[in-house]
């Protein structure tokens, strides 16, 4: 099935990327804040920067809709009420396409308070969009906000960053570890999107905090060990982390700890995404490991803090 997904605004190529990650080689229409790509997969649970999924019906000339409008099988669409909504244009009206659409229905019923099918017009200068929405992504990773936790890290990552950088691994499940888990706000997640998680911390306390966070959400299998980044164990099928930055401990230290921590990583997956602070030299550091960098992406977190999401392989 064709779908068109409705991406977050605030950063597209994140929005987009972690969609395409998910389904791999596939080809897709990237337009204005949509992309239009196959899939068989329900990811309504899944996107980090997504906002609504639809399934696409047909793509028209601005020129040619009304033509195209009267030629679809509408019935066979439409089995009980309807309404019809538009994207990005001001003079075409929804009364006006709705209207064709009732003249092609054999039994036509418009509710616009609670319809049962809604059909979406998405226009693209010239082009125009015709999909059926399907659902709203959930966004109950919201109530898991860093400040909503039981424990809190300073620097805990926000729910839906989280989840993009778990998309980003192009994983539909398996086993992920985060070596630098802090209070869990990656393992939270990953727990919610169905993975079998692993986390360690060099330190105690955060070691408390991840568990007793996990345990709030109703995470109840996680293998959670007070542990050096550079010591890691087993086989992963993806680590996924966002690794310590302290102010003050910018340098040769942090440098250091990234290296071990990359090679030892090396022995333990294929596939890694990485958050690095703006003022790392991370790519010198990748540059002397066996990693390579499939991706990377910048992103602002607030005025004095910006990252890098990296996609290594
Ligand atoms: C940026 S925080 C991770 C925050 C975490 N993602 C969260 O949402 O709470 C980095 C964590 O790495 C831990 N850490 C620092 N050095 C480490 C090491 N060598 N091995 C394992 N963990 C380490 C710190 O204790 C800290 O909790």
């Amino acid at each position: 099935m064709k779908l068109i997904f409705e991406l977050n605004k605030s950063n597209l190529n994140l929005a987009k990327e972690e969609i395409i990650y998910l389904e791999k080689d596939k080809s897709f229409k990237f337009f204005d804040n949509y992309l239009l790509i196959e899939s068989e997969k329900d990811y309504s649970k899944r996107l980090g920067f997504s906002h609504r999924i639809f399934e696409f019906l047909f793509k028209s000339n601005k020129s040619k809709l009304n033509e195209k409008i009267e030629k679809y099988d509408w019935d066979s669409l439409i089995k009980k009420t309807f309404c019809v909504r538009i994207k990005n244009d001001k003079y075409i009206t929804e009364k006006n396409l709705s209207s064709l659409i009732w003249k092609n229905l054999k039994k036509p019923n418009v509710n616009l308070k609670n319809p049962d099918t809604i059909i979406f017009f998405i226009f693209n200068k010239e082009e125009v969009y015709c999909c059926r929405f399907i659902t709203d992504i959930d966004k109950s990773y919201l109530s898991r906000k860093a400040h909503m936790r039981p424990k809190l890290h300073p620097s805990s990552l926000d729910p839906r960053l989280a989840r993009v950088c778990i998309n980003l691994t192009g994983l539909k499940n398996g086993k992920i570890l985060d070596p630098f888990c802090g209070s869990g706000g990656i393992l939270i997640e990953a727990g919610f999107m169905g993975f079998n998680i692993t986390g360690y911390d060099l330190f105690k306390k955060q070691i408390e905090y991840c568990k007793v966070n996990l345990m709030h959400y109703g995470i109840n299998k996680f293998n959670i060990k007070q542990r050096d980044s550079s010591t890691i164990e087993k086989k992963f099928d993806a680590i996924v982390t966002d690794l310590p930055y302290g102010k003050n401990s910018k340098g040769k230290n942090l440098d250091e700890l990234y290296l071990n921590f990359l090679n030892s990583a090396h022995q333990s997956t294929k596939r890694m995404v990485v958050i690095f602070p703006s003022w790392s030299e991370y790519k010198k550091i990748i540059k002397i490991t066996k990693w390579k960098i499939k991706n990377e992406f910048e992103i602002y977190i607030h005025k004095s803090l910006t990252r890098y999401i990296v996609v290594l392989n």
